[in-house]
């Protein structure tokens, strides 16, 4: 039986970078199924399918085929047969994901990809509905979350990094939104599972986290 441990949380809790380093440690496999949300993106944005247009999504569904395999251990997603993983970070592909995966085609489709994964091999898997949904008897389970401003700061730090400008207070809005959309949609929306342990990242640092998360997969 493989082992699996799930990370679910909010927009810019730290969940990929903290599953990543989690799954170097105990040398699982990472899986990034937000990632998987935003190929799906991807693929309705190029073919300018009507996000309201359910319908339509949902037929769109069939066309769409989603792998993902490893290089130097980072994941990549390939969206039929062509490897997306450049151009899935930005803001608005995270958004129509957000947008797009509150439909039960785009899900069922994905979760069974993700079910399948953990079923091969021990994996960290990060989401919002892993807990709760793709894996219910997972080994661990962790509910990482921090506070929007929190969230806000780290991302801003990240974009600054990087040369972009951007503002806080908009970026500030759009995490707030983003919480709103994930935690309040229909289906699988974002929420502790009952025995997911809480972890606030906010006054915490990235490897403080990490030692947390070991201690819990060594009890379990
Ligand atoms: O984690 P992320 O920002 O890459 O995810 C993008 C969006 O995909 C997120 O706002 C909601 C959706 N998502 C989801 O519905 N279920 C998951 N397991 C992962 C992501």
């Amino acid at each position: 039986m493989s082992i699996n441990i799930a990370i679910d949380g909010p927009a810019g809790a730290g969940k990929s970078t903290i599953a990543k380093k989690l799954a170097e440690e105990l040398s699982y496999v990472y899986i990034d199924t937000g990632a998987m949300y935003r190929a799906m993106a991807l693929y309705f944005l190029e073919h300018q399918v009507d996000a309201e247009n359910e319908e339509k999504i949902s037929r769109e569904c069939r066309n769409v085929e989603i792998t993902i395999s490893y290089e130097n251990g980072e994941q990549q997603v390939i969206l039929n047969g062509v490897n997306v993983n450049g151009k899935i970070r930005s803001e608005e592909i995270g958004h129509m994901a957000s947008v797009t995966s509150v439909y039960s085609a785009v899900r069922t489709k994905l979760v069974e990809l993700q079910q399948e994964l953990a079923n091969r091999e021990n994996v960290v898997m990060d989401g919002r509905d892993i807990g709760t949904c793709v894996l219910p008897d997972a080994d661990v389970k962790i509910y990482l979350t921090a506070s929007v401003s929190c969230r806000a700061k780290r991302r801003y730090d990240e974009l600054t990094a990087k040369g972009e400008t951007c503002e806080l207070s908009v970026i500030e809005a759009d995490i707030a939104k983003r919480d709103h959309q994930d935690m309040t949609r229909e289906h699988s929306p974002l929420r502790q599972a009952e025995d997911a342990v809480l972890l606030d990242s906010s006054d915490l640092t990235i490897q403080e986290v990490v030692e947390r998360i070991l201690a819990l997969v060594k009890e379990s």
